[in-house]
Order: C-alpha cells, then structure tokens, then sequence
C-alpha cells in the first residue's frame, strides 16, 4: 500500500458516484487507506442493457449516507476527523455527479471542512499507486475504461500528456458492444473475457484497426462490425463453441491493439514503466500480452489490483490526497461546488 511521505499526515474522505458505482473511501497519507465500501448499480442497469442515467442518479441518493457512515465507522473516525472532503467533480454523468458533488458539499459545510473535486481519469490512472508502494513517475499510463481509451506520458503527478486515444469507441465499448451482440449480460467486458476462456482466439480472423497507423491513435468502430458481420452469419441459434471462438477472437484482436500500442507508446517516449488503469485493465488476456510484452522489452508494468480497476472511492480519496500533500490543490471553502461532466484530463491544472 503506497502512503504519501514528507508531509504533514492528512486524511481524505473521498466520494465516487460518476457512473453506476457508488464509491466511498477514508485515505490518510501516513497510514494508507483506512477503509472503502462500493455499491455497485450493475444489477438494476442489467434488465436495461445499459446505464439508465436518472435510475443512475437515485440509487446514488439512496446510498450514498449510508455507505459515508459505514466506511467511517470501519476507519474508526468520525466526519471532526477528516481533513479534507474530496468528491468526482468529473467527467461522467450529470446527475450521478451531481449527487456525489452535493453531499459532500453539504458534508463539509455540516463539519466545517474544505472540499475538494477530483478529475475521475486522474483517479484511475494515479490508482496502481495504491497496491505498488515503489512505483515512480515518470510512466506511461493506458486508461482503458468504458469512456476512455487513451495512452499518456505521465512525466510527474498532475503532468499528463496525451500521446494517442481512441477515434470512435473506446476499448470497454467495443467488449460491451461485441458481448451485446453475442447474446451476453451488462457489462459485457467480464461477460466477454468468461466466455472467451472456452474459445478459441483463431478460429476467426477478425480486423486489429489501426495497427499500424504509425500514431498511439485507436478505433474499434471497425471491430464491432466484424463482430456483426460474424454474428449473423451465424445465424438464429449458433452453437455454442462457435460463440465462445468469436469471444475469444474480439478479446485477442482488441488486446493485441491495446498491447502493441502501449509498446510503440513506451518506446516514442523512452520511458520503461506502463501503468494500466480503467475498468478493462482487469483483462486477463490483456495483462498476459502486455506482461509478456513489457518483459521482452525489459520494462515494467504495474495495474491496480483488481478491485480497484472499475470505479472505486479509493482512487478518488488517493487522488485528493496525493495532490493536496504535493501542494497542487487548494480545496474550496466556501461550501460551493461544482461539476464537469465533459472535462478532458489535459484541461487539469497543474
Ligand atoms: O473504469 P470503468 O469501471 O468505468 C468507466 O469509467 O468507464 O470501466 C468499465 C468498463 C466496461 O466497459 C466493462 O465492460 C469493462 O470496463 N471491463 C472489462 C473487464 N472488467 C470491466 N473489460 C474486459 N475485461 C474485463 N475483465
Ligand atoms: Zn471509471
């Protein structure tokens, strides 16, 4: 567990509700993190095929509070104990954002604390940190989340270039879409990647987009196409190997993209530490490519632990705490808040 060294102890309390996890978090910078409680909305999406934005926003309301008290009383502290509150200020929905940004504002005007938003994405990407204690910048990130397919040069905390990102759909879209299509549950990604575990990754030959456009750019527009194209060819009632081969085949050529561009991404900027972040870098298939890839090369490659990979309230707490002991955030005190449902991470301030 990585804890924040030469500064005066500090301790977070961090709220995550951007999508359809309900996140909480205690994080202190001397001791680590203290405790977390997620509540995950995927059930109540499922009978939807997708995230319906307002049930989204409701569920939060309803548990957020209790999921605040529970993590506190897990961290044996009380709201007169934390230093800071830090919520997800954005990107992500707006409503869901919205109830994350108003309880913690109403939390920090009830104890008489500062506040402070957290850019989800820097939530992700700083989140291997957490389980790595000698992980240092400067990296290379891949974000591979459900909304986000980016490479970045992370140079120090807060320094983020962007050297490539998807040109239409992002890598979780392009598990989710495919698994749609094959019949599977919400959220197709760890749909997909179960099913693919009895396939065979060959058996269909399937496009790896943008391969070799010679940028750190992706698209996986073309993929679910081919992924259509197979799927009816299939016809009504395909059998079920023939199904789990297509699995097998969309995983492969989606991580082989990720992998291959990752590498070219480590070698244009001659760093040799790769950090995966973002709910798909829970991908067996993908960590086994990008682990064979990084040791060829001889670099390094850290993730997040696996709970840790989807939307959590310790990426956030972290994230807060990591900036406000480096001196690069000043938390409000006003009791305002505010949210940016579009907010690109090289908007961040530095
Ligand atoms: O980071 P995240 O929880 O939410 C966003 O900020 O988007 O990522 C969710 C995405 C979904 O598309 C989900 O299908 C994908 O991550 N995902 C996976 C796996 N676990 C989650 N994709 C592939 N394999 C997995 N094991
Ligand atoms: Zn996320």
């Amino acid at each position: 567990m990585s804890t924040v060294r030469n500064s005066a102890p500090l301790r977070v309390l961090g709220l995550e509700t951007s999508c359809d996890e309900t996140g909480v978090a205690v994080y202190d910078s001397a001791r680590g993190l203290l405790a977390d409680a997620l509540h995950s909305q995927v059930a109540m999406h499922a009978d939807y095929g997708g995230v319906v934005p307002e049930l989204a926003s409701r569920d939060h309301i309803a548990r957020t509070l209790p999921l605040v008290q529970r993590t506190l009383q897990q961290a044996g502290c009380a709201l007169r104990d934390i230093d800071v509150i830090a919520y997800t200020q954005g990107p992500g929905l707006a409503g869901a954002l919205l109830v994350g940004a108003g309880l913690a504002a109403a939390l920090a005007m009830g104890a008489g604390k500062p506040l402070l938003g957290v850019h989800h994405l820097e939530g992700h990407l700083l989140s291997p940190l957490l389980s790595e204690p000698d992980l240092r910048f400067p990296f290379v990130a891949l974000l591979v989340s459900g909304g986000h397919t980016m490479l970045l040069d992370v140079a120090a905390l807060g320094s983020y270039r962007l050297l490539g990102e998807t040109v239409d759909d992002a890598a979780g879209e392009a598990f989710d879409k495919s698994a749609k299509l094959l019949g599977l549950g919400y959220p197709g990604g760890p749909e997909l990647a179960r099913l693919a575990e009895s396939g065979d990754p060959h058996a269909f030959a399937l496009p790896r987009p943008m391969l070799h456009s010679g940028d750190l750019d992706f698209s996986f527009a073309g993929l679910k196409t081919a992924v259509l194209t197979r799927v009816r060819a299939m016809g009504d009632a395909p059998p079920d190997q023939a199904r789990a081969d297509l699995a097998a085949a969309a995983q492969h050529a989606i991580t082989d993209v990720l992998a291959a561009k990752a590498m070219a991404a480590l070698a244009a900027t001659g760093r040799s530490t790769l950090v995966v972040a973002g709910g798909v870098g829970a991908n067996r298939s993908l960590r086994a490519k990008l682990d064979a890839a990084c040791a060829a090369r001889g670099a390094r490659v850290c993730y997040p632990a696996l709970s840790w990979c989807t939307d959590n309230g310790p990426m956030i707490a972290h994230a807060a705490c990591l900036r406000l002991c480096a001196g690069l955030a000043t938390p409000r005190r006003d009791y305002g808040f505010d949210i940016r449902p579009r907010w690109d991470l090289d908007e961040l301030d530095r």
